[in-house]
């Protein structure tokens, strides 16, 4: 699903984000009342992204990002709903 998809409020669930950017574009595009989160498996990736969150929060004058560290194949499906995914790079059944 394209980062265009995204409206202002709406819960983002970046799965496999690595450092983040795309995380960061749609903060913006979803706003303050919106939410994103990233899952990524890689401790380098996850502390990466950490670091330039607190740059882009203070930027954008709030904090809608959350990263986790989580396998894709193993998120709960009631997580993905209700929200738009960005970069579904596998199958999650
Ligand atoms: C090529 S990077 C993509 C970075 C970013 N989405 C972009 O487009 O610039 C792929 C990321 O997905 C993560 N990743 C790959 N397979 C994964 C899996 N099965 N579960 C969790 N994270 C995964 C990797 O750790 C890596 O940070």
């Amino acid at each position: 699903m394209a980062l265009t998809n995204i409206v202002p409020g709406e819960s983002v669930r970046d799965l496999g984000p690595g450092g983040g950017i795309d995380c960061f574009i749609a903060a913006k595009m979803t706003g303050k009342r919106g939410r994103v989160v990233g899952i990524d498996m890689t401790d380098e990736m996850l502390i990466n992204a950490n670091a330039s969150k607190e740059i882009i929060a203070k930027n954008l004058g709030f904090d809608n990002v959350r990263f986790l560290k989580g396998f894709l194949e193993e998120i709960p499906k009631i997580f993905l709903q209700k929200s738009v995914a960005i970069h579904l790079r596998i199958s999650i059944n």
